[in-house]
């Protein structure tokens, strides 16, 4: 049975290079007015946010632009002192997706030491089950990202010892396919968004040589549309923030000279928003800081000039703080 192909056409009037001044604004002004509609229904994820507006703007050379302390000083107040987690927003609960996102920040900001470290620590090891596998909080879903959000955090903060490395990484090759790609667990279907986790699980811990890089990036390459732009899976609508996905996963296998360069980038350039700055899903779509960021940050990891060059691993600007340059591995 042949794949059905779906792809958007890129009219001649779209962008055709990097609005990059736009974007600063654009990301400098959201979350200005607290009453907004928009920025109102994304509490549940503005640690991540946050995360993701520094890491775009550092990206951009414009990290002087914010000030250090209103980001610790929230880290602080979305701080669990039971549990040592971290939470998305004061009042929620600690997950381990924010507890990355915050670390990531600290990192970005070089304020590590005002972390509570040792609590940190003592969460997400305490997240990992028998079988080497992570929850993502107290409420027991595990998935190959919270491998990922664990083994990154930990390795951000040089803490690595402090869980079993050895079934985290059986459990993550547990859920590897046939078609090379990977799952959120055992048996789950191959999506290009838990690859990059597990790609980049595997990156950290040192045993990216454990998959067959030729066989995932097949399965990767394939991904990319006439369009140029990337899709997640098979049959699925290009997206910009499988660019990232897609092209960081590649680029950590030694490999991301197997989709056209040009053509992604048109697609990526094609989803930036003229008006207001950012970029959407994909061409003519409404912009957000999600895909602002890895519209940014792929284009970082295709040589954009401009762009500081960003660490595929963990999707944070290579400058800096980020002695993860050691922690994270190549294919070879
Ligand atoms: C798509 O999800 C994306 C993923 C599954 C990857 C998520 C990655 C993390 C949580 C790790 C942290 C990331 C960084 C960059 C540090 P989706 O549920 O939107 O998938 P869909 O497109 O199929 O709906
Ligand atoms: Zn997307």
């Amino acid at each position: 049975m042949a794949n059905i192909l779906k792809d958007v056409v890129i009219s001649d009037d779209k962008p055709k290079d990097l609005l990059l001044k736009k974007h600063i604004d654009y990301l400098l002004k959201y979350g200005t007015d607290t009453n907004d509609f928009e920025f109102c229904f994304t509490e549940y994820l503005r640690m991540s946010g946050m995360y993701w507006m520094l890491t775009t703007l550092a990206t951009a050379k414009k990290l002087h632009l914010v000030s250090k302390d209103q980001f610790i000083e929230f880290i602080d107040q979305c701080f669990d002192k039971e549990s040592g987690g971290i939470s998305a927003c004061p009042g929620h609960d600690p997950h381990i997706l924010y507890t990355l996102s915050a670390v990531q920040i600290a990192c970005i900001l070089d304020s590590v030491d005002r972390l509570p470290v040792e609590e940190i620590v003592r969460y997400v090891s305490g997240l990992q089950l028998p079988d080497g596998s992570f929850t993502g909080d107290k409420w027991g879903e595990v998935d190959t990202r919270f491998s990922f959000c664990a083994v990154a955090t930990l390795a951000l903060l040089h803490r690595l010892d402090r869980i079993d490395v050895k079934k985290a990484v059986d459990f993550v090759l547990s859920c590897q396919n046939f078609d090379g790609g990977f799952g959120s667990q055992p048996k789950s279907e191959s999506h290009a968004g838990l690859i990059y986790c597990c790609v980049g699980f595997l990156s950290i811990t040192g045993e990216l040589s454990r998959i067959d890089a030729d066989l995932l990036g097949w399965w990767l390459c394939e991904r990319q549309l006439p369009s140029g732009g990337l899709n997640g899976r098979p049959e699925k609508l290009p997206d910009v923030c499988y660019s990232w996905w897609v092209i960081a996963s590649l680029t950590m296998l030694g490999k991301q000279h197997w989709v056209s360069k040009d053509q992604l980038k048109r697609f990526i350039f094609a989803s930036q928003d003229c008006e207001t700055g950012g970029f959407s899903d994909r061409p003519g779509d409404l912009p957000d800081p999600f895909h602002t960021l890895f519209g940014v940050a792929a284009l970082s990891l295709l040589g954009e000039s401009n762009l500081l060059p960003i660490n595929p691993t963990f999707c944070m600007p290579q400058e800096g703080q980020l002695m993860l340059l050691q922690a994270a591995h190549k294919y070879d």
